[in-house]
C-alpha cells in the first residue's frame, strides 16, 4: 500500500489519539483499579470521578466526539453537503470519532456505569464494536475512490479493463484468463447463504491469494517482481469477478448491518442526551456529585 499524505497523516492522527488514550488511562489507572467504595478516600477522586473536572472533560470531549462524527451522515444524504469532498475521508473521520468518543466516555465513566445511562453505555459499546464489521462489509462492495459504490456495468468495465492490461502486459491467453475466473470464483454461487457467506469472507481473501498464486505459478515463469505485479493484478480483478458474483448478497448484507447498527445509535444518543440534560438540571455537572 502506498503511504500518500493522507496515509501518513490519519497514522500520525491515530497514533498520537491512542497513545493519549493510553497515557490517560495509565495516569489513572490507580484510581481506576480501585473498588468502588474505596475510591473517596483517593486524592484522584475529586479530579477524575464523572463529575469531576478532569472526568467531566473526558465526558464533552467523547459526547462531542460522537455527536460531530455524524456530519458523515449530513454529507452521505443532504444534498447541499454533497460537495463537501469524498465520502470516503467522511466516513475515515466517522469511525475516528467513533473509537475515540466511545474511549473518552469510557475514560468519563470510569469503569462505573449503572442506572439509565448504562442503556446509553451498552449501546454505544453494541454499536462501536459493530462498526468494525460495518467497515468490512463496507469494503466488500465495489466503489469510487470518492467512496460511492459502483456500479455493476462499472464494475464490469473495470474487470475488462483489468484484463485487457493482463493480456498486454504479460501476454496471458483468454485461455488462461478464462482459467484464472474459475478460480476467483470457484466455491462460491451468487445462491449463497447469508451465514455462510458471513462467516467465509474473513477467510476468502486469503484463500484467493493462495488459489491464484498457486495457478499463476503453473501458467507463467517471470522474475519475482514480474509475478508480484501479475499477482496482484489477477487478484484485484478476482475480487471484482467475485464481487459481480455476490454484489446482491453483499449489498442485503451490508442492509441488514444498516438494521443493526442504526438503533443502537438511536438509543445511545437519546439516553445521551437524557443522561446530559439530567445533570445539567441537578447541577451534578457542575461539580456536584
Ligand atoms: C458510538 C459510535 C458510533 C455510532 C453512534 C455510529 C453511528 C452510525 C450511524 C447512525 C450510521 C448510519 C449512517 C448513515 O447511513 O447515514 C453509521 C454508519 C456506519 N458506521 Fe458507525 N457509528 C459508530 C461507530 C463506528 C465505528 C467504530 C465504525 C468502524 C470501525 C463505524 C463504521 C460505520 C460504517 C462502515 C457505516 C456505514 C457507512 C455507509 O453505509 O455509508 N461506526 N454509524
Amino acid at each position: 500500500m502506498r503511504m500518500t499524505p493522507y496515509r501518513a497523516c490519519t497514522l500520525l492522527l491515530w497514533t498520537v489519539s491512542l497513545g493519549l488514550i493510553v497515557f490517560l488511562w495509565v495516569r489513572g489507572s490507580e484510581y481506576y483499579l480501585t473498588p468502588l467504595v474505596e475510591r473517596p478516600r483517593q486524592e484522584a477522586y475529586w479530579a477524575l470521578k464523572p463529575g469531576g473536572p478532569v472526568g467531566r472533560a473526558y465526558g464533552i470531549v467523547g459526547a462531542s466526539l460522537m455527536v460531530v462524527m455524524q456530519l458523515y451522515s449530513v454529507r452521505k444524504r443532504i444534498r447541499p453537503f454533497r460537495g463537501w469532498g469524498p465520502l470516503r475521508y467522511w466516513l475515515d473521520f466517522h469511525i475516528f470519532c467513533g473509537v475515540l468518543g466511545p474511549l473518552f466516555i469510557l475514560l468519563h465513566s470510569s469503569l462505573k456505569v449503572h442506572g439509565l445511562v448504562a442503556l446509553s453505555f451498552w449501546s454505544m459499546v453494541i454499536v462501536a464494536s459493530s462498526g468494525v464489521l460495518g467497515r468490512f462489509l463496507y469494503l466488500q462492495i465495489p466503489r469510487r475512490r470518492s467512496g460511492d459504490e459502483l456500479s455493476l456495468q462499472e464494475v464490469e468495465a473495470e474487470s475488462t479493463m483489468l484484463a485487457e492490461r493482463i493480456r498486454s502486459e504479460f501476454g496471458l491467453t483468454q485461455a488462461a484468463i478464462d482459467q484464472l475466473d474459475k478460480v476467483a470464483v470457484s466455491g462460491l454461487s451468487s445462491q449463497i447463504s447469508l451465514g455462510r457467506l458471513l462467516l467465509r469472507l474473513p477467510f476468502e481473501g486469503i484463500r484467493l491469494r493462495l488459489r491464484l498464486g498457486a495457478q499463476l505459478g503453473r501458467m507463467k515463469n517471470l522474475p519475482p517482481k514480474s509475478f508480484r505485479k501479475l499477482a496482484g493484478l489477477s487478484r484485484q480483478r478476482a475480487q471484482l469477478q467475485r464481487r459481480v458474483l455476490l454484489m446482491a448478497k453483499l449489498q442485503e448484507l451490508f442492509y441488514y448491518w444498516h438494521v443493526f447498527h442504526k438503533p443502537f445509535a438511536i438509543v445511545m444518543y437519546i439516553f445521551m442526551f437524557v443522561h446530559i440534560g439530567v445533570a445539567l438540571m441537578t447541577g451534578y455537572a457542575w461539580g456536584g456529585g
